[in-house]
């Protein structure tokens, strides 16, 4: 965006901003007037299936990859004049993370550093600082190669930082790390939003989403919904949830897959099922006596509130089926 046209007060809160930001490849649309605005100090988590557009969205804002149109700034830089610029300000931990598999864990950071800081002093004060902000002190003197993936990750995730950038793009940062690790790194996060720090993460774990200041659903290259995680979910008007334990639950789904009239969706949450209807109190004796003609046992079916994911499930299943959401 044209830096000269914002206000003193935008200037001042904002640290992305894009405006019918566009990238094709060849005829083909991964990101379609993508219009964005995020504040500083908030982590935005930016959700959608496989092949959404998330990490071209992302390279783009990075100064990587050059939008076919639209426009956007990053740290009050703009995208299409100044992409050197903005990747002084940015640390970006992509989804295939540079590392270098021959350096020692210390030598990565060291490279890394070195690139953004003159200083040396500061260069080993800031190596010294992730290190231990991602606990990685046992492995400092361990080649990238020999890391397991979630250290590999924790590795890539103080690379990304160890120049303590304004803004901070983490494209799947926790893909496949346990859940301990990856609560750890959420508290890291929060601690880098505290400090100010703008964050831009990409994630397929829900809950993730649920720690989020707002979110982002993007499908086909379109953002679909874009709020804070209770107003995505509120924005679930006119839907019902309604939660199912019964044995056996695999008759049950085949059964509620095809009454159209009852039921909108329904999907497996672990050994439950969540089914998606119009009216809830029309639906729950309805769909007790489907099951109890199949002779299904149920032992709960009660409505709950949609959480995130039966929201983007619906949003994602409705898109697909070209009905409006
Ligand atoms: N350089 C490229 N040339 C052609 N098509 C590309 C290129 N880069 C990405 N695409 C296509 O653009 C679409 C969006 O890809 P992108 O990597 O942004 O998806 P994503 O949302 O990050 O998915 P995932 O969750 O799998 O990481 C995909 O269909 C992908 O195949
Ligand atoms: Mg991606």
């Amino acid at each position: 965006m044209d830096t000269s046209h914002g206000t003193h007060e935008d200037k001042r809160t904002i640290a992305i901003e894009t405006l019918n930001l566009t990238k094709r490849f060849g005829k083909f649309v991964a990101v379609n007037n993508l219009t964005l605005s995020i504040r500083k100090g908030e982590i935005f988590g930016f959700l959608g299936p496989n092949g959404a557009g998330k990490s071209t969205t992302i390279r783009m804002l990075c100064g990587i990859l050059e939008p076919t149109s639209g426009e956007g700034s990053v740290g009050g830089y703009s995208l299409i004049r100044e992409p050197e610029k903005i990747k002084r300000v940015i640390g970006y931990m992509s989804q295939s993370f540079g590392l270098y598999q021959d350096l020692t864990v210390e030598e990565n950071l060291r490279f890394y550093a070195r690139l953004y800081i003159a200083d040396r002093k500061t260069c080993m004060e800031n190596i010294e600082k992730a290190i231990e902000l991602v606990q990685l002190d046992q492995y400092r003197k361990t080649l990238a190669a020999n890391l397991s993936g979630g250290w590999r990750q924790r590795l890539a995730l103080a690379c990304a930082i160890v120049h303590e950038p304004q803004i901070i793009f983490l494209d799947e940062p926790t893909a496949g790390i346990d859940p301990v690790s990856r609560r750890v790194l959420w508290d890291f996060l929060y601690e880098l939003s505290h400090a100010g720090t703008t964050l831009f993460v990409t994630t397929h774990y829900m809950e993730e989403a649920e720690r989020c200041n707002r979110i982002g659903f993007i499908w086909q290259g379109n953002l679909v919904a874009c709020s804070t995680p209770e107003g995505v979910k509120s924005s679930y008007v006119n839907r019902y949830i309604l939660n199912l334990k019964c044995r056996p639950i695999d008759r049950a789904y085949a059964l509620l897959k095809h009454d159209m009239t009852l039921v909108r969706d329904v999907n497996f949450y672990g050994d439950e099922l969540h089914i998606v209807v119009d009216d809830a109190q029309t639906a729950l004796p309805a769909i007790h006596r489907v099951l109890a003609d199949a002779g299904i046992a149920v032992t709960l079916l009660e409505q709950i509130q949609p959480s995130i994911e039966d929201v983007f499930v619906a949003l994602a299943q409705e898109k697909k089926n070209g009905s409006p959401h």
